[in-house]
């Protein structure tokens, strides 16, 4: 695991936009997992200046998206779907046929969890995987629990993440209750993890994470079984290590 500590969120995200760009330069048609949220929209504006500046070229990119709510529509405001399109795919040269996005709505959700598992394997599995952390440890919506389970899947999320998604609703009401999300396996598989983390409600999720043990009850520390993982953390996420 490696691990940065950078001074504030802003170079965070200009470190781990460097990082994406990276891979995409080196493999035109690389396979990136991306994650929404509070914390990767800074990385996101400098990808979509980079892209406007000519230094990275998204059309060979394949994406897939980590999670959706249950039950919203592309079209809602606070869809993750909708969230990638206003922070990042309206603003590159993606090609949309390339950009997946689990569907929060699909009729058949079992089917719907394995044909995405399947399509992440076709395209020849991820490259390079985008990560935040949950305050409480979780990784994609992966939460905490007796156990983990390893392929796309719908999952009932917690009070905990219910409540600190509630900022993006008008009220807690209005949060969804569950969610689909790529399992843990699907994000181990991937050849590269960047987890993002910034802000003091994180660190001791990160402590937790990279502590040396390893635990359903902290999501985010089975990615120490993993042998590629770059950790860019602001100073206040970086702070009980
Ligand atoms: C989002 C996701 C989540 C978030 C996590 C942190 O696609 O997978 O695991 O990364 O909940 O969210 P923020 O960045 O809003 O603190």
């Amino acid at each position: 695991m490696k691990i940065f500590v950078a001074k504030d969120y802003q170079e965070m995200s200009k470190k781990a936009a460097g990082i994406v760009a990276s891979q995409v330069i080196l493999k035109n048609s690389a396979v990136l997992g991306l994650a929404t949220g509070s914390t990767p929209e800074g990385m996101y504006r400098r990808l979509v200046e980079m892209g406007r500046e000519g230094a990275v070229d998204f059309r060979g990119v394949t994406t897939f998206n980590l999670d959706e709510y249950l039950g919203l529509d592309p079209g809602h405001p606070q869809s993750y779907h909708h969230y990638m399109y206003r922070h990042l795919f309206d603003h590159i040269n993606a090609d949309p046929a390339k950009i997946h996005i689990p569907a929060g709505n699909a009729r058949d959700m079992a089917s719907y969890c394995r044909e995405y598992d399947e399509k992440i394997a076709a395209a020849g599995g991820i490259d390079l995987q985008v990560l935040g952390i949950g305050g409480n440890g979780h990784i994609g919506f992966n939460e905490p629990g007796e156990y983990l389970k390893t392929g796309t899947h719908v999952v009932d999320l917690t009070e905990e993440t219910v409540e600190a998604n509630s900022r993006f609703f008008a009220s807690r009401e209005e949060v969804p209750r569950q969610a689909v999300t790529m399992g843990m396996g699907s994000i181990m598989k991937a050849g590269r993890i960047l987890l993002l983390a910034s802000g003091k409600g994180k660190a001791r999720a990160i402590k937790d994470a990279v502590s040396g043990r390893v635990t359903t009850r902290i999501p985010a520390s089975f990615l120490q079984l993993h042998r590629d993982v770059v950790l860019i953390l602001d100073e206040e996420a970086a702070a009980l290590l």
